[in-house]
Order: C-alpha cells, then structure tokens, then sequence
C-alpha cells in the first residue's frame, strides 16, 4: 500500500515516538528519512527531540541535499549528508533511521562487529552487522564512512557513534534498528552467561539456502 506524504510524515512521528521511547535516542539524538521520489526526501529536523514530534516539523530536501520545505525555524537533520548517501547507493531504499540505542552503541564504542551467529532471526533476517570507520557527525567523513558497507548490509554500526538502518519503506528500516539493538543485547547478555554458543557451519547453510527461497 504507498502511503500519502502526508501519511508518511504522520508515521515519522510515530516511529521517532518509538525510538525514544525504547531508549533508542536520548534527548535530540537520531534522525529518519524517507525518500517520496528521485527527487524528494522528507527528513527530521535538526536539534529537536525525535519523541515530541508533529508532522509539520518534517523538511523536505532533494537528492543534494537543498531544502525544499521547512517550515519556521526548522532545518533538516545535521546528518542528511548520511542518509543521502545510502539513497545514491541504494536505488531499492526508500527509508534510512540512525538512532544511538544503548547496547548497539557500546558495541560500536568497543569495536565489537555484531556479527557472531547467535540466532536463527539474526542470521536470516539482518545478517553480519559490522562497523564503519569513525567519521565526525555531520562533515562529509560520515558518508564516506559508509559508503563501502551499503551494498552488502541491512544495518551498520558507526564507531564511537551509533547505528545507521535502512529498507524499502520506513517500517522496515526501523525493524532492522530494532533487530540490531536486540541482537546486540543478546551478545551482551550471553557474553556475561559465559558466552553464547554460536551456530556451527551446517546449522548456518541451512539457513542460508532457507533465506534464498525467502529471496532475502
Ligand atoms: P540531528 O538532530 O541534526 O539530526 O542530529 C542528531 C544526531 O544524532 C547526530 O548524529
């Protein structure tokens, strides 16, 4: 079902609602974009809490980044820079959500890639999350960070930053998000059980060939 813009505004209420309230994003932090077109992108605003947000705060932008709408005092997301970056490289992405959610965060702090194979749903569903190069938030370093893992991943991890989600509309970017900070807490609990016991190599094949009749 394509939804309206006015529909799409509403659900990056919604889903910047969610992030703060499942911890996800403290105080301003993250952002969410959604692309209406080759042309199009609506984007949050900068420096505004994504938890109180109504529809006539989302900027609209193009493909370089010009503001096309904003209303008032509001100016699209610092890291627009970022999210246009996934859309040049992933003709398929109409969504990107960059959140800082607790145990993801202290992986992408710690240097630890998430890319143990723990469970089933982690392996079909997200696959290996590893983690960019360090870039300092909003400069052009952050888009050449992630540049090299667009192609072959659903979600990244940025160093000492956060995470960066993305998918064919915004739901499904957003689950990704969700995925990840819940694999990550996995690892984390595991690791102070004494360690997970990862899947061997027949166990991950089967898995594999079950995401290729899948299509994933
Ligand atoms: P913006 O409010 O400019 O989107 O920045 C938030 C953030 O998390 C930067 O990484």
């Amino acid at each position: 079902m394509k939804l309206r813009e006015e529909e799409i505004k509403e659900q990056i209420c919604d889903i910047g609602r969610r992030m703060y309230q499942r911890n996800m994003v403290a105080a301003n932090d993250g952002n969410i974009s959604v692309r209406l077109g080759e042309h199009e992108i609506l984007c949050t605003p900068t420096g505004v809490s994504k938890g109180f947000m109504t529809p006539e705060y989302i900027c609209k932008i193009d493909e370089t980044g010009k503001i096309l709408e904003a209303n008032g005092n509001f100016r699209p997301s610092s890291e627009t820079k970022m999210h246009l970056k996934v859309y040049e490289r992933r003709p398929d992405v109409k969504a990107v959500v960059h959140a800082h959610p607790m145990f993801a965060t202290a992986f992408a702090i710690c240097g630890i890639e998430l890319t143990a194979p723990i469970m089933p749903e982690a392996v079909v569903n997200l696959g290996p999350v590893p983690i960019a190069p360090y870039a300092t938030p909003s400069t052009e370093e952050v888009p050449n960070s992630i540049e090299g893992f667009l192609a072959d991943h659903q979600a990244i991890l940025l160093a000492n930053h956060g995470a960066l989600a993305w998918g064919k509309d915004l739901m499904t970017a957003y689950y990704k998000l969700e995925s990840l900070e819940f694999y990550a807490e996995l690892l984390y609990r595991t690791c102070q059980l004494g360690g997970a016991r990862e899947l061997n190599q027949e166990q991950l094949e089967k898995l594999y060939e079950v995401k290729r009749k899948l299509g994933l």
